[in-house]
């Protein structure tokens, strides 16, 4: 489903914070290079926003072109490697429309393509209001909320913030939640505690 000016709320990003994978393009001497990564869209009193702290890759490639694609994606495992790696160049397809092409996720159940306006920026990030440009929907899931793939999120975010300070709070906070995606999840939550938990080496 494409259409000119996409209603959020039919891709599934609703009011509030939500979390999805946010694909951009990096512009090389060599071409064009994907990127994903996990970001949160807000929507709030009628606005769309983001918030991307300086040093990523993705608040480079915004900030050069104005551009996002916000991916809608219930693997939590996607989410792990997204925030610590590279995803493989086969995970993403690139979609032609109004004379652009944009990376998207093969796996999104849905994406919508946002152009960045009014970015404001500040010492330590930049803000952007996001205006919908394209949208696809490929699958619709019902699933009731799990909190196994919440903490998987949780401790996701919290690892960021322990690789950041080395603050041991984080670490009982991602040892907290991994008990929680063990107890509540699914295979794939735990795998992706297990790789997170690889991936700080813990
Ligand atoms: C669930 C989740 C939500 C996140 N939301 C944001 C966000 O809104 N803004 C941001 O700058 N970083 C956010 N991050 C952190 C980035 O995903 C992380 O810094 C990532 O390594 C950036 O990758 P990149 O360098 O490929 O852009 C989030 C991480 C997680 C796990």
């Amino acid at each position: 489903m494409e259409s000119e000016k996409p209603v959020l709320d039919d891709f599934g990003i609703l009011s509030g914070i939500s979390e999805t994978i946010v694909t951009t393009t990096r512009t090389t001497s060599e071409g064009s290079l994907p990127n994903a990564a996990p970001i949160g869209i807000i929507r709030k009193d009628n606005k769309v926003l983001v918030r991307l702290f300086k040093g990523s890759q993705t608040y480079d490639n915004v900030f050069k072109g104005n551009f996002l694609v916000a991916n809608v994606v219930n693997d939590p495992l996607i989410f792990v490697r997204s925030t610590f790696s590279d995803l493989d160049h086969s995970e993403f397809d690139v979609v032609s429309a109004g004379g652009r092409e944009f990376p998207v996720l093969k796996d999104a159940l849905s994406w919508v393509a946002f152009e960045c306006t009014s970015t404001k920026v500040t010492s330590e990030a930049l803000v952007a209001e996001l205006d919908p440009i394209f949208a696809r929907l490929n699958r619709c899931v019902v699933s009731a909320p799990n909190r196994g793939f919440n903490a998987v999120l949780e401790a996701t975010v919290h690892a960021t913030r322990y690789l950041l300070t080395g603050d041991d709070e984080y670490l009982k906070l991602i040892q907290m939640y991994a008990r929680l995606a063990v107890k509540c999840g699914d295979e794939r939550d735990k795998l992706a505690m297990e790789m997170l938990y690889d991936l700080l080496e813990l």
